[in-house]
This record gives C-alpha cells, structure tokens and sequence, in this order.
C-alpha cells in the first residue's frame, strides 16, 4: 500500500468510526456491530502505526490510549478557573439574591440552575472544532495538560459534529467516573485482594493524571459539561451555551432547569435533594447562575469567584472513604489517643483527613482494619468520628488495627489502668507532649490566660532548656528573651524554621506573665492540670478549702466531702501532692508571688442569704469585677451558679460580648437577662 491509499483510508476509517461513536454515545444508536467496529479500529491502529504522520487528532483511537506521557506539560489558562463561593443554608441563598437585586436595580433577570457534578473540573480547547489541549484545573491559574488521558473519555466529542463552529473556544467541565464503574472496579480489586479505592471522585482524578493513557482508558471515565467560553459566537444567555454544547454533541446533563426567581431555585433545591441520588454520578449540591452573560458581567467577580453564582451544597452528614493509618497523639495527661488517618473526604463543607478513634476499645468495637473502607460523620463534635466499617469491601489479607505498645513520642511502654478504656505514657517527667502539654495548658485562656505564648513559643523555650515547667516562666527576663532564635518545625512538611522573638514581643510576653499574677486561684488550680480537675471543679475546691495549703493536706475524707468531688477526683488530687516535685512546683509559684489563695475574704465570705434559692448564668466580660469576682459575689449572698442556661435559670447576668446562642437561649426560655448594673442594684437594694 503506497502512503496515498494509506492517508486515504486512515481518513476514511477515522469519520466512519466518529460518526459510530457520535451515534452510540450521543444519540444511544447503533449501525455496526461491536466486532465490526473492533475490526476498523484495529485497522485503523495498524495503518496508524505504519504512517503515524496521517493519525488525526480526532483519531479514535486515542479513546484506547497508549500515550506515555512522563511528565504533564504546565499550561496557563486563557481565562482563569474561579470556583463557586458556598452555602449551605436557604436563608444565605436567599441574601445571594438579594445582593443581586440590589447590584441589578431595576433589571429584570433569571436563575440557570445546574447540578453540582463531583468529580474533576476540566477545560477543553477547541480549535477549528478538533479538541486541542485538555487541562486540569490546577491552581486556577495553570494546571496540567492531559490531553491523551482526556481523549479516552468517549463521550467527549475530539471533534465537533457542526459544520461551522467558532474558529476557537473553550469547553469547561466536570469529569467523573459513573458510580457503576466505580462499584464494579472496587469489585474487582476486592477479589484480587487488593484495596478497595476510596471514592469516585478521588479515583476519577487519579486517573486522569495516570501516565498511561490506556489505563486511563480502561476507567471508563466521562464528563458533563456545563459552560462555553467563545469570543466569536452571538451567544448572550448560559442557556443558549448549554444548547450549543448540546448541538456540538457535548455531554451535558439534561437535570438544568431556568428559574424565575429564587423561589423557583429553592424548589429545584428541594426536588433534587434526593432525587440527585438515583443519578449516575455523585453530586454534592446544584450550582445556581445568573443566565445573562451581560448581567454576569456587569456582577463581576471577587478574587476567587464569580458575583453571578453559587454553589448550594446539601449537608453531607456522613461520608466513606478509606483508611490510610492509624497515628497516635499524647495528651498532657499522658492519655494516648489514636487518631484514624483518611482519604480526604468532603464532609459537611469541611475536606475531612482524620477522625478520632477514642481508645482501644473502640478499635476493638469497629473491628478495624488495615485500609477499611469507613464511614465517617460530623456529630456535634469538630472531629469527626468513625462510625462503621464495610467489611465486605475489605481486603481479605487486610491485618486488624493492633493498639502499639510504647508510647510514639518517647518510647515508653504505655500504661492501662484497670477499668479504663484509655491507655497512658506513665512517662510524665520526660515524654514532650506531655510536658509542653501542661505548660500550655496553664498558659491557656481558662487556666493563667498567657495570651501572648503560643504552644510554638512554648515548644522553642523547651527546646532550648530556657524553661521546664510552668514556674520557670515566672523567671524569664527580657534579656532572655529578646532577639532569642527559637527552631520551629513545619508539622507538614517536617522542616526545620528559625524565629525570632523581637523587642514588643519580649515585652507583651512579660507583661502578660506579670499580669498572669493577678488571676483568681482557681485559675491556678486548674491550670496545674491535675487529672479529672477541670474549671468548675477547681471552683468548687477553692470554694471549699479556700487555698493551696488546705487542699495539699487534705485527706481523702475531707476531699471526698467538699460539694461535687468524687471519689476519683479525690484520689487523683492525693495522689498529684502526694509527689514531692509537684509540692516543689507550688512552692516555686508561691515565690514567683502567684495567689494562693481564695479572693480577698471581704469579697466572698458569706455576706447573707439574699440570694439564696436564686440560679445564676454569668456570661460575657464585666467592668467592675472580673468573671469570676461575679460568681463568688453571687455564691457569698447564698446564690448559685450554673454554667448552662436551663429551665432552672432565674437569672442570666450578661456582660459585654456574651455569646449569641446564650442570648437565644435564655429569651426562648423567658429567662430574664440582667446587666453588670442590674446585678449590682439587686445587691443594693436586697441590702436595703
Ligand atoms: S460552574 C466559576 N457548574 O464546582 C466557576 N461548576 O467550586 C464556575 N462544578 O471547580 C463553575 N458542577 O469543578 C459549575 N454545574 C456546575 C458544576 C461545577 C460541578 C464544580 C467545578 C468547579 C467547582 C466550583
């Protein structure tokens, strides 16, 4: 065969089987059969193989791969890839509109609401109707050309069925795999006994970026498209681009609708919110457009995304996705708690890598495993938490989760006390987390209220053997610490940084440590970080005993008797004093001219029972007292504080700044709410 007849029939061959992939994949028709067609493009393979100068571009057979691409080729978009500012909420969707009414004026406009495809954004180049270039969205700016990984997606057209389309434009989309894909090649892999991969989105684009475009091929990826970027077409609405994207034979998911107004977009919300989940592909939400393209323009954009839209995302409560590990933190206390490391998954609005895992028990309870397949949710908590394993999609060689032994930080052999579920590092003295821990616990707002140390500040003295523990800050000078380097190491990328402390921050820091000096003693207490000695129970000691030498010697009985001490607080507290370096510590606090001991006696000693019978809720920043002045004043005239509004809540006394959910809560109850005043006029006038 001379290369004329080959450059002939290779064309030939390339729009015969176009026109059979057009039929089949956009119009669900079939002329030939699948051995017929199998046939032709084996041939065609050949003849291409033979005179690779004649293979086209809109060659079918790049939809079987075969290009080794080594390294992804950096392109810059033409116009940059935004992405969609979210809510989750009618009500915001609802101020989105009304931030388009004001900017529009008089205007009349329409809605063009989509669905919001979960995969990977892609833009498309199309030149003289042949696709071009296909690249990732990247950092919006520039991103990877995959275009032989691209041309594997069948239903994306390599050449467009028009006669005469714009010279050049740009398609831009969402590829994904079809769930049914996704399911029967976690099948797959599950009889082989490989693990099973995560979920379609994550697999959809680590397929496209495989360096084997025939890999890419046999993951049977696909794509919706959902906009069209032309300079030389008459097209005026995003509706009149969605049509020609279906009139060039793109894919594009017939779920769009136009809307009226925004009650017309909360209604194909609701419509969809699970009819979405028959669909093929996951969605995570609809995308809702302002239709004009004039009107977009004229609404513009911010930094990262465009006026005219938004994305509503349906709340996910609960995700699957894979296990990657399980790593280990220790507390100040020394409790050790496994962490599950995971695939990164989307859960309600936030990209999720870790959930807690509690304690052995609870690895125990999930039966987990090496790479299990887990299902993740957002409770009240901000750490999600693990609350099933597909053990039908598991590994079969897959190892149980084995709880370590030695504690990760500093290697001793972990500790379990009989009846606990949590395993300790009995390590106390030494291991680092549990003394950086304790100082910057004490440094915490509730506890000492250091503000200007930070836990990296604190971890950089430590380092440098400038302090050991929380009695040694009481001793830092300004010589000290002024200009002094301190070594940071980057939590992600492991690298060593250096800081230094410059003169204002020497000083905020001293300040804020001579400050710390003034705080009430129950503060102090509880920022010593005794075991089960939280805030409230540190409150009730000092209201019991009064101060630090009363509580050190006090004996199991007279602890056990204070209001709200239990048995294992009290047997915790004793065993705290009864160590000697802890007595030592006390001291030392006691030198630096730390208080303690309870405010002055004038202040808190009962002044009467005027209060008595009366709860209060104290929140929010006072003037004349601090918090904590508030709650003894209450308590000295027979009052009682509780820390949460309830139906037993006579009064909220709020200060400045109390929490909007307190304020909603006590008006619901029809608590009343009294000021810094108020409170001090009651007093008054009960005295009265
Ligand atoms: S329009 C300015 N429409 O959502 C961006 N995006 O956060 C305009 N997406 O990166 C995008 N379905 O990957 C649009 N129907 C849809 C979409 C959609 C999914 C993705 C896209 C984009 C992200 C925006």
């Amino acid at each position: 065969m001379d290369r004329f007849e080959a450059g002939e029939e290779i064309n030939q061959l390339t729009e015969e089987l176009n026109y059979h992939n057009y039929l089949y994949y956009q119009e669900s028709r079939t002329k030939i059969s699948d051995f017929e067609f199998d046939q032709k493009l084996k041939r065609l393979e050949e003849l291409e193989l033979q005179f690779p100068d004649f293979k086209r571009e809109d060659s079918p057979t790049f939809r079987v791969g075969g290009t080794i691409s080594k390294e992804f080729e950096t392109v810059r978009h033409k116009y940059r890839m935004l992405s969609l500012s979210n809510t989750y909420s009618t009500e915001e969707l609802e101020d989105f509109d009304g931030r388009i009414k004001k900017a529009l004026g008089e205007e009349s406009y329409e809605y063009f609401c989509e669905l919001k495809f979960d995969g990977l954004a892609m833009s498309f180049l199309y030149e003289n109707g042949i696709l071009k270039r296909a690249v990732t969205r990247g950092d919006g700016t520039k991103g990877d050309d995959i275009t032989a990984n691209a041309r594997t997606i069948r239903t994306l057209p390599l050449k467009i069925n028009e006669s005469n389309p714009p010279s050049e434009f740009e398609v831009r989309g969402e590829v994904f795999m079809p769930l049914e894909v996704f399911r029967a090649l976690n099948e797959q892999k599950v009889a082989k006994g490989e693990s099973p991969l995560a979920n379609p989105r994550n697999t959809a684009s680590g397929s496209m970026k495989m360096q084997d475009s025939s890999i890419v091929a046999a993951r049977k990826l696909d794509c919706f498209l959902y906009s069209m970027i032309s300079e030389s077409s008459d097209i005026s609405t995003h509706e009149q681009s969605i049509k020609t994207l279906e009139k060039y034979g793109f894919n594009v998911s017939m779920t769009y609708r136009k809307c009226k107004s925004i009650n017309e977009v909360l209604s194909y919300i609701q419509e969809w919110e699970f009819k979405r989940l028959d669909l093929p592909l996951d969605t995570d939400g609809i995308v809702v457009k302002i239709n004009s393209l004039e009107q977009q323009e004229k609404l513009g954009y911010t930094a990262k995304s465009p006026r005219w839209a938004i994305a509503y995302k349906y709340k996910t409560e609960s995700a699957t996705t894979r296990l990657t590990g399980v790593t280990y933190q220790v507390g100040r206390t020394g409790a050790v708690t496994p962490v599950a490391e995971l695939d990164p998954v989307q859960l309600a609005g936030t990209t999720v890598k870790r959930a807690s895992l509690h304690n052995a028990n609870e690895i125990q309870r999930l039966d987990l495993h090496q790479h299990d397949i887990v299902h993740v949710e957002k409770g009240g908590e901000i750490i999600p938490k693990i609350t099933g394993v597909e053990r039908s999609r598991r590994q079969s060689n897959a190892k149980p989760i084995q709880y370590i032994e030695r504690c990760p930080e500093c290697d001793t052999v972990l500790i379990r006390v009989e009846g606990e579920a949590v395993h300790y590092c009995p390590n106390e003295a030494n291991c680092p987390p549990q003394v950086s821990g304790r100082i910057e616990h004490f440094i915490s707002r509730n506890a000492m209220n250091i503000e200007t140390l930070g836990p990296r500040t604190i971890r950089g003295l430590l380092a440098k053997g400038i302090i050991s523990d929380i009695s040694d800050l009481y001793r830092l000078t300004f010589e000290e610490l002024n200009g002094l380097v301190l070594e940071e190491q980057d939590p992600i990328t492991g690298e060593t940084k250096k800081r230094s402390i410059k003169e204002k921050t020497a000083s905020n820091i001293l300040n804020s440590i001579e400050e710390s000096k003034k705080m009430p003693f129950s503060s102090l207490l509880f920022g010593l970080g005794i075991r089960y000695v939280g805030k409230t129970v540190a409150e009730r000691l000092v209201d019991h005993f009064g101060s630090m030498n009363a509580i050190m010697d006090a004996s199991y009985d007279e602890l056990v008797d204070a209001d709200e001490i239990g048995e294992r607080i009290a047997q915790s507290i004793i065993k705290f004093f009864d160590e000697e370096k802890n007595r030592q510590l006390v001291t030392r606090l006691s030198t630096a001219g730390l208080s303690l001991e309870r405010l002055s006696s004038a202040e808190t000693a009962p002044e009467g029972d005027l209060l008595a019978g009366l709860t209060f809720v104290v929140s929010g920043v006072f003037s004349q007292f601090d918090r904590d002045e508030v709650k003894a004043k209450i308590k000295s005239y027979g009052g009682k504080v509780a820390s949460s509004i309830s139906g037993n809540t006579n009064y909220v006394l709020a200060g400045d700044k109390m929490g909007p959910s307190k304020l909603e809560k006590a008006t619901q109850l029809g608590v009343s709410i009294i000021s810094e005043s108020d409170f001090i006029n009651m007093i008054n006038s009960r005295h009265a």
